[in-house]
């Protein structure tokens, strides 16, 4: 299985089973990963069991940054594959393993390098921003990557008369030129199957059976236009809107008077949000929202990750070199945040 294991398979495979999360499976996991002088990091969409046996649990940047700052020797990535590529990326020394690389995603699906240098053919001179969710060759067609909790910023960062590349992810692209009020930012059509199924009717519907909600939308949704629409006819308090990265929802959650949250994004956001913040009641716009990739890293999985070593991620080296700025701009944009 090993190395050679495909990414984004996951739509017909089978996850690894059979182990319960109990307390010898949490001691074994973590004498293992002593052995293996690893850190475990989790992104907020894993399974709760995986969340909490992390050292560290977040966002995609602040993994990002916790990963290239470790001095741990082995990474064990518990997210999907392009997250642990990011993390090969920025330390090409240290040993990246993901407890199942078939853990893909349908957004860094949604373009290929060979589409983004066509597009660059019809843009001379623009600057490429692309999310974390590509795969490595398209980081190494970027000037810049970004996150959803620096997308904002990251476009900021860009003189106002450059034009700008954004891609894959089309609602996230939309808030950006939304919030920065450029028209010159293209952006491309790809969206995250999980984020563009929560879509504007269902929350209005939601928002409407709780009305003194606040509303934490990721900017991958479907819903997140839907939800400055419901704030600019009034149907819901503007200050009630929040749009939010996974990082900054918890950071959110920390500070909100609110007593109960609608919540559109993965639904393993919420068990932080509720570790976070007890005395709210989080509930998610979509209880069918969930990542079919990102629950590939079952505790089997990561056992069996820990016990053999597997499955370790590569980047060719070329590749990992050009796309090396890209993200190392990156993760110095921004605030600290979500797990850091
Ligand atoms: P963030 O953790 O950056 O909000 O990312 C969300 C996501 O969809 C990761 O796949
Ligand atoms: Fe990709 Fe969407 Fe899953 Fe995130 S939730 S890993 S963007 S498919």
């Amino acid at each position: 299985m090993a190395a050679t294991t495909s990414v984004g398979q996951a739509s017909s495979a089978v996850a690894f089973g059979g182990v319960e999360p109990d307390a010898a499976w949490r001691e074994e996991v973590r004498r293992l990963a002593k052995q293996r002088d690893a850190v475990l990091l989790a992104h907020n969409y894993q399974l709760p069991e995986i969340q909490d046996i992390a050292d560290h649990t977040g966002d995609s940047l602040a993994l990002s940054r916790i990963a290239a700052a470790s001095d741990a020797s082995t990474i064990v990535f518990c997210g999907v594959h392009f997250m642990a590529e990011t993390a090969k990326i920025l330390s090409p020394d240290k040993t990246v393993l993901i407890p199942d690389a078939r853990a893909g995603c349908s957004l860094a699906d949604s373009i290929t390098a060979e589409q983004l240098r066509a597009w660059k053919a019809e843009h001379p001179g623009a600057v490429v921003v692309s999310y974390v969710n590509t795969t490595a060759e398209v980081k190494a067609e970027t000037d810049i990557c970004c996150t959803s909790s620096n997308a904002v910023e990251v476009v900021q960062s860009i003189p106002a008369d450059r034009e700008v590349l954004f891609c894959p992810d089309q609602f996230l692209g939309a808030h950006v030129r939304r919030v920065t009020g450029r028209d010159n930012i293209h952006v491309w059509a790809g969206e995250c199957h999980v984020h563009a199924g929560i879509n504007g009717p269902e929350l209005a519907e939601r928002a409407a059976a709780r009305p003194d909600a606040d509303l934490f939308i990721h900017p991958e949704c479907g819903c997140a236009t839907s939800a400055l629409y419901l704030a600019g006819e009034g149907a819901v308090p503007a200050e009630r809107v929040k749009i939010l990265s996974t990082g900054g929802m918890l950071d959110e959650a920390r500070a909100t008077r609110a007593r109960s949250v609608l919540v559109a994004t993965e639904v393993g956001m919420l068990h932080q949000l509720r570790k976070a913040a007890p005395e709210v009641d989080f509930q998610a716009v979509n209880d069918r929202a969930s990542c079919r990739y990102m629950k590939m890293i079952t505790p089997a999985a990561l056992l069996r990750s820990l016990r053999e070593g597997v499955d370790e991620v590569h980047v060719d080296p070329d590749t990992a070199a050009r796309a090396r700025d890209a993200v190392q701009r990156m993760i110095a944009i921004g605030q600290p945040g979500g797990g850091e």
